[in-house]
């Protein structure tokens, strides 16, 4: 029903629809959201349990210094170079509001990240989404029309990493900024840093929330020239992170050697899974993630393979968009996890066969 105190724009608006959070006693094995299936490092606890409750009388440092200063440390550049969010979506969302005009346009690939539209449409602008070549590859961009281009490395839902020197022509030629959303660069080969030191319409945003295990913390940050990190401090909420945020992802960039521990791990458990899953049939793209893009074998629709693994206690993500239809993604896990989903699977192979 309209609703004439609510904005047009608002009322017509479809949410970002985030991964299933379970609720209730039954316990799932969670491979749909692509957390980490690991702690974050002992010395965020440690912080955690140091923290006295008295100091959240007063409002946090709110230009965020110190954190600041130790990515800026991490990635050798300056302070005035780093900008620090809740989460990296509040990065991508301000972006939004940054570096496009009123009438101005959104650039990204699809598929990718599924909040980008969604930011546009809050935004109230238009989009310029341009689609993927076959089996998911680079395609250029037109180099004009948007203010602003989200380019997803690795990309999302696949998990797959774009040509680096493409990236770089696209950068240097495109109008407007480029945000490369490095969110599972951790997982990866190579990254794209180099890009927001060399270009100045080019930002990288990282996110604490894969690789450092601390989803439940909502804390990302972007590298890029300083007009455009000063563009985003200006749009910010005087205290958008809080004094608990800020010290355990402090704790957590001082502990790099144990995240890289844990990434290790998750690298080795997904050309594991990838093996198994491709000998059962399935179609794996190549990951650079913490997770794997597939397509189940045509006895198992992935609408059905999704459902059946609900079943089984077991989450996985699926995208019900008609080109996305017939993929799944899934999460990588602790080995325990991967082994049940590679068990349940052939079960249910077995089932349909
Ligand atoms: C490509 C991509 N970018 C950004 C994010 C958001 O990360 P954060 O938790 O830092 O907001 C996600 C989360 O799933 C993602 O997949």
């Amino acid at each position: 029903m309209r609703n004439s105190r609510i904005r047009a724009s608002v009322q017509s608006l479809h949410a970002y629809v985030p991964g299933e959070q379970p609720g209730g006693d039954r316990p799932f094995i969670k491979l749909n959201t692509n957390e980490n299936p690991y702690p974050p490092s002992p010395k965020v606890g440690e912080a955690l349990r140091g923290l006295d409750a008295d100091i959240l009388r007063l409002y946090p440092p709110p230009s965020v210094d110190a954190l600041r200063a130790r990515i800026a440390s991490m990635h050798d550049c300056g302070i005035e170079n780093v900008f620090a969010g809740n989460g990296s979506d509040e990065v991508l969302a301000l972006c939004t509001r940054a570096f496009v005009e009123n009438d101005g346009s959104i650039g990204y690939f699809e598929p990718s990240y599924s909040l980008y539209p969604v930011l546009a449409a809050i935004r109230d602008t238009r989009t310029q989404p341009v689609a993927l070549g076959p089996g998911f590859t680079w395609q250029d961009p037109p180099l004009e029309g948007s203010g602003l281009f989200f380019l997803t490395n690795p990309n999302a839902p696949t998990g797959m990493v774009f040509p680096s020197e493409a990236i770089e022509a696209f950068c240097a030629a495109f109008k407007g900024v480029v945000l490369i959303d490095e969110a599972y660069v951790d997982f990866a080969e190579r990254d794209c840093m180099a890009l927001a030191h060399r270009y100045d319409n080019v930002l990288v945003s990282r996110t604490l929330s894969k690789s450092y295990s601390l989803a439940g913390l909502r804390v990302g940050y972007c590298v890029g020239a300083a007009p455009l990190i000063e563009a985003l401090m200006k749009l910010k909420d005087s205290y958008n992170l809080d004094r608990v945020a800020q010290t355990l992802a402090l704790a957590a960039l001082e502990d790099v050697d144990y995240m890289r521990e844990n990434v290790a791990l998750i690298k080795a458990q997904r050309d594991r899974l990838g093996q198994a899953l491709a000998g059962m049939g399935f179609a794996v793209f190549p990951s650079q993630a913490n997770f794997i893009w597939t397509q189940p074998p045509a006895v198992i629709p992935a609408p059905d393979y999704v459902a059946t693994l609900r079943e089984r206690g077991i989450l996985i993500r699926y995208f019900p968009k008609s080109d996305l239809a017939a993929y799944v993604r899934i999460t990588i896990g602790t080995p325990g996890e991967m082994a049940a989903l590679v068990k349940a699977t052939e079960a249910i192979l077995e089932r349909a066969g």
